[in-house]
């Protein structure tokens, strides 16, 4: 049977981007992909990169989780679980880092632009996080990962490093391919769109959508995202990046393709229109999702379904880490 990886860092609250980037994906491929097997995981050991408050870090693993099922993940068909309680990742990691030169992990671009804005000393970790992330995926033999764009050259490197292991060590594990989403892959921030959406610090909460934003945050948010003087509903990302970027989040919203909405809104004379409607739209949208969130986040349902999803990678990871161990001679003579 087929697999399919994926985790998000609970570094800060789910944005926007990583709904539509990523969750919302692993949602329509659940449905779609009825012979593979679905593995997705919070990924906290990727959030210790870089510097967490203890409190504010338990809490978002937990709703990381929560907001999983409550998008639309269904536990019975997907293994849900916290990446930290199958700790074959971190062993399998070291082994990632065993098989990686230092060289293409100092090539990475969220290293080398996470280390230019850290304030405190950066970790090693921040720089080894890609041996990581190809060990996420090549514990469980996945081949396809559904990623936002970002996430493009981890999953290259990822790659090679399977390939570079199979050769030295003979065949171990399955070469993944990624699955980018054509809409959405990159969605930007509402007040620079050029750049992606994130919620890092000193950014204004103009720039963000988060999947905890009040229905009113929301429309205001919409309302005030940056777009040009031109008026036009029309899809450019080169001339209007702000009005594209809401474009590619109402056609994800809606599942519209945008040459439809853009026939939809072609006889507007202006923006405000297009984005009361996209304001209300994704507001209604978020809210049901938040509805679950929070009968989910206080039942022990959760809990249970978190402790089966371990018990089940558990044991997948255990027996692949044998054979990995195996392979490169790390075993007892007998
Ligand atoms: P992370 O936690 O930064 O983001 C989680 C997912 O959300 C996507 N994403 C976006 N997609 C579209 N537009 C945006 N603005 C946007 N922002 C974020 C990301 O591309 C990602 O798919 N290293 C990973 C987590 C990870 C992982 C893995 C993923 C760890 N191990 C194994 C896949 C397989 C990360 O930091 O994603």
């Amino acid at each position: 049977m087929k697999r399919l990886v994926s985790g998000i860092k609970p570094t800060g609250e789910l944005t926007l981007g990583n709904y539509i980037g990523a969750i919302k994906q692993f949602v329509k491929l659940q449905n779609e992909l009825v012979d593979t097997e679905f593995f997705i995981f919070v990924a906290d050991l990727h959030a210790i990169t870089t510097p967490q408050e203890k409190q504010k870090l338990r809490a978002r693993i937990k709703d990381i989780a929560a907001f999983y099922v409550a998008c639309g993940l269904d536990p019975e068909r997907v293994h849900l679980f916290i990446q930290s309680e199958v700790i074959e990742h971190a062993l399998l990691g070291y082994i990632m880092e065993s098989t990686a030169y230092i060289g293409e992990m100092e090539r990475m671009i969220q290293f080398k632009e996470k280390k230019r804005t850290q304030t405190e000393g950066v970790r090693t970790s921040l720089l080894t996080y890609p041996a990581l992330m190809a060990a996420d995926i090549l514990l469980y033999d996945a081949s396809i990962v559904p990623v936002g764009e970002d996430q493009n050259q981890h999953l290259e490197l990822t790659r090679l490093l399977a390939e570079r292991f199979n050769i030295q060590y003979g065949q171990t594990f399955v070469v993944p391919v990624g699955h980018i989403t054509k809409v959405g892959a990159k969605i930007k921030d509402l007040q620079e769109p050029t750049k992606k959406m994130s919620k890092s610090e000193g950014l204004s909460e103009k720039s963000y959508i988060l999947l905890q934003d009040t229905p009113n945050q929301i429309r205001n948010k919409i309302r005030s995202a940056v777009t040009d003087s031109d008026q036009s509903i029309r899809f450019d990302e080169k001339l209007k990046p702000g009005i594209s970027n809401l474009l590619t989040i109402y056609s994800a919203i809606t599942d519209m393709p945008i040459k439809k909405i853009e026939k939809k809104y072609e006889h507007e004379t202006s923006y405000q229109g297009f984005k009361e409607e996209l304001g209300e739209l994704l507001a209604n949208h978020i809210e049901s999702i938040q509805t679950k969130y929070k009968s989910l986040i206080q039942s022990s349902e959760l809990d249970q379904i978190l402790d089966k999803g371990r018990d089940y990678a558990s044991m997948i990871a255990k027996r692949k880490m044998a054979k990995v161990m195996a392979r490169m001679g790390l075993e007892r003579k007998k």
